[in-house]
């Protein structure tokens, strides 16, 4: 595409970054290029260290999150890296409710000598900070995956700041068509490409993003020494699916935002979490920070605690026709899962429901989950 004069807006940029040179008869994809060696000389020696597929990615991602990319094999990869620069007994702060794969690293890693870590509310910004004060990096995920709590970005970005420590923020629920941390301060981005920004569910990929140089340069000895890269039919992959993540991100919030009213509405529903409806205490935060409120809804039905909690929640994914029951999240149809079935899913409620909101009409799937609630 040649240089528009006026800044794009991010649906553009989803379509026009990471193309070839514009010149007569050449493609206007970035090629795959498969390729682990290169002539001796050049920028590129070794596709461990680069390749022009994950550069097109890492244009377009980072310019997307206004900062500079550098893509991995998968989010834990990506989170792994940033994690793994830190020294010898480095104090981390963690939202209790993170992903599951996060905190079990960080636990694996605490029970080696290698790390500290401490899991907290990460609503409680003042409790949050005193607990950074002899800390060396804050993690952060706003909306929490699963339980879906908004945190004060903004405060705890610069909060962390103040205090000299490193701040990240798993965006991957929000993308950057919804929330860019880095513009509220944060110093680290990272995603789990897997989820929406390929969009699909057929592909495992993870960024960093920084606006920091030595940050990059960390993250990219980590990338070529651990050695866990992206490959390249991956990252054309994701680049395919960034192309429609402006358009999948607006319709699948659509329909999240028409289905959290409905089940909060419905008998046999107990709690609905979705920071778009404005019984969910974050939703003034999120209104704020983010634009738009993403397509992730948690719910409950009712039907009591523990093991009755649990069988109604297995017992409404058992009467799904239409809707997938599995786990992950991001891709163009709907999922819902039983959260709970995984470890490290400790503060997760045992009946617990995530759905994954895709773009399919928005009829078809309430048809099929009211259906399976009837059937409750
Ligand atoms: C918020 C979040 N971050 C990171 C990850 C890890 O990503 P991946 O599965 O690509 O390694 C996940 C996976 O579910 C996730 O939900």
């Amino acid at each position: 595409m040649s240089n528009p004069s006026t800044p794009l807006n991010l649906e553009s940029l989803v379509v026009s970054l990471g193309r070839p040179p514009v010149a007569p008869g050449t493609a206007i994809n970035t090629p795959v290029e498969f390729s682990s060696i290169y002539h001796h000389g050049g920028e590129i020696a070794y596709s461990r260290d680069s390749n022009q597929t994950w550069e097109a990615l890492e244009e377009t991602i980072g310019a997307l999150e206004a900062g500079k990319a550098r893509v991995f094999a998968s989010g834990m990869a990506a989170i792994s890296s940033v994690i793994d620069t830190l020294a010898p007994r480095s104090k981390i702060v963690v939202p209790e409710d993170s992903y599951n794969g996060t905190r079990h690293l960080l636990s694996e890693l605490s029970n080696m000598g290698r790390i500290n870590w401490v899991a907290v509310d990460i609503t409680d910004t003042h409790a949050v900070l005193e607990h950074c004060k002899d800390a060396d990096m804050l993690w952060l995920e706003s909306p929490t995956n699963p339980l879906l709590n908004v945190c004060d970005l903004r405060a705890l970005c610069s909060g962390a700041r103040e205090l000299g420590i490193t701040s990240v923020v798993d965006n991957t629920f929000a993308t950057p068509m919804i929330q860019r941390p880095l513009e509220l301060g944060a110093d680290l981005v990272v995603h789990s490409a897997t989820k929406y920004l390929s969009g699909h569910s057929d592909v495992l990929g993870g960024v960093v993003i920084s606006r920091d140089p030595s940050w990059i340069e960390r993250v990219t000895l980590r990338r070529s020494l651990g050695g866990a890269v992206l490959g390249p039919m991956e990252a054309f992959l994701i680049l395919r699916g960034i192309r429609t993540l402006a358009l999948r991100m607006e319709k699948s919030q659509e329909n999240a935002l028409i289905l959290a009213q409905r089940l909060e509405s419905e008998s046999k529903v107990s709690t609905v979490r979705y920071p778009g409806l404005t019984s969910h205490p974050g939703h003034e935060l999120a209104s704020k920070q983010m634009n738009g409120f993403g397509a992730i809804v948690s719910f409950e039905v009712l039907g009591g605690k523990d093991q009755k909690a649990k069988d109604g929640a297995e017992r409404l994914l058992a009467g799904l026709k239409f809707c997938t029951d599995a786990t992950s999240l991001g891709g163009v149809e709907t999922l819902l899962e039983r959260r709970k079935r995984w470890s490290w899913e400790d503060k997760t409620p045992r009946g617990l429901i995530r759905m994954s909101v895709g773009i399919e009409h928005v009829e078809d799937i309430w048809a099929d989950i009211h259906g399976a609630l009837q059937g409750l």
